[in-house]
């Protein structure tokens, strides 16, 4: 079958190849799944560059969500990858206590893109920052993967939301998916927006992908008792948050490390599922698919995802 691997750590564009390899053999608990979509994520680029928190033993398949279908069964599911890798490939191995069902009447490269990032949304914005309906949440880098699936999650909850998106394009795809506001952070300053549609009351909740300055401009527009959730660093730059500025504005720093309910909580992801498939058989929730490439282009859809230039969920079709 066809695989793509990183043999050296680097620019995934530069040190990944198409290899020709045998197909995964499933061990005790794991089943063998024909891969019909797998979806791309910032984490693929770290993780090719060796500057994620995991680092898979090379050589590795990258690719940690997919749809795809139980060999032999016909049934088709979702979830990541056995060891967290491995879905840019023709055939994928899975743990089948973490295989989920796909819901009723979804098509595969939106299936692809339910797992990974809507979990994380849903964890993030409901049991880390407790997000209650009427409240103003602010989600950053919202035409992204991550950002795309907290707007329509947070629209469920019946929160007010705010996005933040780095050019018009952008910005309109928040505004499709329903958000109040959106502001163009490339161009515009969000603190004093932020302030002013909230009647200087500031956001409630605050989901932040990006870091950096972003994470530092945030603590100037947060509410009262609002929660900053820590989701990742895109910008490059892992921020800090000065303790006595917790303090006298009276918020919380909440970190979200979705991956890790695995270990600490593992029945969350199927309770989680469950909840999502709900969410989308009753239209709050429809994963945004930027585009489809074929398996051969994961290089160049990579790079596109590490230029700023993806909207929504980029997948790869086999
Ligand atoms: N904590 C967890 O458990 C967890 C789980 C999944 C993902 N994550 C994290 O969530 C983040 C988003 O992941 P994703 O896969 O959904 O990616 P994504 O949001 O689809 O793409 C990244 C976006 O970040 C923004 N960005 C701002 N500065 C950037 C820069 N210097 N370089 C590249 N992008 C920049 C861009 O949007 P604009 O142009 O609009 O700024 C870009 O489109 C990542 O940090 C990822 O590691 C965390």
């Amino acid at each position: 079958m066809r695989a793509w691997r990183v043999h050296e750590l680097g620019e995934p564009s530069k040190v990944l190849s198409l290899d020709d390899v045998e197909r995964p053999q499933p061990g005790e608990g794991q089943v063998l799944v024909k891969v019909r979509a797998a979806a791309l994520n910032f984490p693929d680029l770290l993780m090719a560059m060796g500057t994620y928190q995991e680092r898979p033993p090379l050589p590795y398949t990258p690719g940690i969500e997919l749809c795809g279908e139980i060999e032999g069964t016909g049934q088709r599911v979702i979830g990541t990858p056995s060891g967290g890798w491995g879905a840019f490939a023709e055939y994928a191995l899975m743990d089948a206590d973490y295989a989920f069902p796909v819901p009723d009447g979804m098509s595969d490269e939106k299936a692809a893109a339910l797992h990974l990032t809507y979990q994380t949304g849903y964890v993030g914005l409901h049991r880390r920052a407790n997000l209650q309906a009427g409240e103003w949440l602010l989600v950053h880098a919202g035409a992204g993967g991550v950002g795309t699936a907290a707007i329509q999650l947070g629209k469920a909850a019946g929160a007010h939301v705010i996005a933040t998106a780095g050019g018009p394009r952008k910005v309109d795809v928040c505004r499709a998916l329903g958000a109040d506001h959106v502001i163009d952070y490339t161009t515009d300053d969000f603190v004093p927006v932020v302030k002013e549609v909230t009647g200087g009351h500031g956001a409630d909740v605050v989901y932040d992908p990006v870091g950096g300055d972003v994470f530092d401009k945030s603590r100037r527009c947060i509410a009262f008792e609002g929660r900053l959730v820590v989701v990742g660093f895109t910008s490059g730059r892992i921020p800090e948050a000065p303790a006595n500025h917790v303090l006298v504005k009276n918020y919380s720093v909440v970190g979200l490390h979705w991956g890790l309910y695995r270990k600490m909580d593992p029945a969350r992801f199927g309770m989680v599922h469950e909840e999502l498939s709900r969410l989308v058989v009753d239209g709050h929730i429809d994963p945004v698919i930027g585009e489809a490439r074929p398996l051969a282009e994961a290089p160049q859809a990579l790079q596109s995802l590490a230029d700023r230039g993806t909207v929504g969920k980029v997948v790869l079709t086999p």
